[in-house]
């Protein structure tokens, strides 16, 4: 069909494709075969819907209203995108998109040229927009500006290969960050070794990092590999480092200087070679003023420190956290889920978010639980997040109304007492100050400093 042109497109430098009107993939050139479309184990692509594509900040990418837009005004503009297809192909590309015409069939040509190559010589400079971002941003969802200095700060803790200390509240993300390390370091290809500190007792902790021998204590009923060993080449991540003990630490201090381990119940040293990514939700120069946590250990995981902001310091983040949870769940729960209506993202956007992301992604999956058409409504929210930002929006309506009073209270205290010792009030002021004391007369009578009964009257000749 295409063999004239096909042999003038196969010898371009950029990549070619051509679509019929349900963007069914009809001709792609050379180039667009090797360098876009998947290779190898998987199929090749037959429509242009099986690809993702992301904006440059890691937004999903609507390829449909796009096209509308750019054949709608007749322009070619470029648009710089992350395409991800297949199982790993992730090719960071400029595309265009023209409408044709043929035979009156509506088809589109597909222009896009492949700048990945040159993105991976600018990785890991600071500041710059590199591939590692791209991968990064796909993962760890934030717009906020406090996110693009953790991305950095990502890059660069994946370059050098040093021990990492990763602090934030519960919930914020820090294995993800510390998933992410791992992923864009040069040790990616080995294995990357989990362990809550906090989960196991201090000799069940010790056995699981250092591992034991046969008969090593009651119930070693055979050799065990320990987790530093597991990760050798890799990465161990230690998770919550502030709950191990005092012996521990010692031990784990160890084997930061040493580079060897001692399984429990041998005293034959391993040699091991990991990077230790430590993360935790506590203050651990507190703990070490408190003696709990060891300042040299400290010192030696916090090589590296990456500080995760609470999410209700990034509220930014709220509406492109709750797009990219919806679509996680509608692809869980083969849902069309659109979003949110606007008091539901006013509340999501007032709600403190104590438990931070992990807090706001279970708030979305209650929702979809209980969602009946294709909006979240608030009644759909979990109730302590509807409760609490009630409360706190008549809390914060009571403090602003208890500002506007000071005024006329302030002024009330002038007319508090006269001279004759009778109070001279107008119905606005004396609602206001019932108001104020929550129309509790006693306290209104008292903080006037009339008696019930004048405040009884009072009431009663204003009608309230
Ligand atoms: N920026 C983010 N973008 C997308 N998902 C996120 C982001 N941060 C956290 N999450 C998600 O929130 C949940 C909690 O994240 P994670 O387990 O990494 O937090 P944590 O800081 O390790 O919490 P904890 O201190 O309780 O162990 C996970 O489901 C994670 O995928
Ligand atoms: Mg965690």
């Amino acid at each position: 069909m295409f063999t004239d042109f096909q042999f003038l497109a196969d010898s371009l430098p950029c990549g070619l494709i051509i679509t019929d009107h349900d963007l069914n993939i009809l001709y792609c050139n050379d180039f667009a075969r090797e360098r876009i479309l998947p290779k190898e184990t998987d199929a090749p692509a037959v429509n242009m819907k099986e690809y993702t594509f992301y904006t440059t900040d890691m937004r999903k990418f609507n390829m449909t209203e796009c096209m509308q837009s750019m054949i709608d005004s007749g322009k070619r503009n470029f648009h710089k995108t992350l395409i991800v297809s297949g199982k790993n192909l992730e090719r960071l590309v400029y595309f265009s998109v023209k409408g044709l015409e043929d035979r009156s069939k509506e088809l589109y040509l597909f222009n896009i040229t492949d700048i990945s190559d040159e993105m991976d010589c600018i990785t890991h400079s600071p500041g710059t927009f590199g591939k590692g971002d791209y991968l990064i941003r796909k993962k760890i969802i934030g717009h906020d500006p406090k996110m693009d200095e953790i991305y950095r700060m990502i890059n660069l803790a994946s370059e050098a290969d040093v021990n990492v200390l990763i602090q934030g509240e519960s919930g914020t993300g820090k294995e993800l960050v510390a998933d992410a390390i791992h992923e864009l370091s040069n040790r990616r290809n080995k294995p990357f070794v989990k362990v809550n500190c906090a989960a196991l007792t201090e000799t069940l902790l010790e056995s699981e990092l250092f591992g034991h021998v046969k008969g090593a204590f009651t119930g070693a009923y055979k050799d065990k590999t320990g987790k530093f060993e597991q990760a050798n080449g890799g990465t161990i991540f230690l998770d919550e480092i502030g709950e191990i003990s005092q012996s521990l630490q010692v031990k784990l201090l160890r084997v930061i200087q040493e580079k060897t381990i001692e399984k429990v119940g041998d005293n034959k040293s391993v040699k091991v070679d990991m990077r230790i990514v430590a993360a935790t939700n506590k203050d651990l120069r507190e703990l070490i003023r408190k003696d709990v946590f060891r300042e040299d250990l400290f010192y030696r995981i916090n090589v590296f420190n990456i500080v995760i902001p609470p999410l209700r310091q990034r509220h930014l983040d709220v509406p492109v956290l709750v797009e990219h949870f919806i679509d996680h769940f509608n692809r869980d729960t083969y849902k069309n889920i659109k979003g949110v209506n606007r008091d539901t993202m006013k509340i999501l956007m007032d709600y403190p978010w104590p438990g931070n992301i992990r807090e706001l992604r279970n708030a979305i999956e209650h929702a979809f639980v209980l969602v009946k058409g294709s909006i979240i409504e608030t009644g759909d929210l979990p109730d302590e997040i509807r409760k609490k930002v009630n409360r706190r929006l008549a809390d914060e309506t009571i403090r602003s109304k208890d500002q506007e009073l000071s005024a006329s209270v302030y002024y009330s205290d002038s007319f508090r007492k006269t001279r004759s010792g009778r109070l001279k009030i107008n119905k606005e002021q004396l609602t206001d100050v019932l108001e104020l004391n929550d129309w509790n007369q006693s306290k209104t009578a008292q903080y006037l400093g009339i008696s019930r009964v004048a405040l009884w009257k009072k009431m009663k000749k204003f009608q309230l």
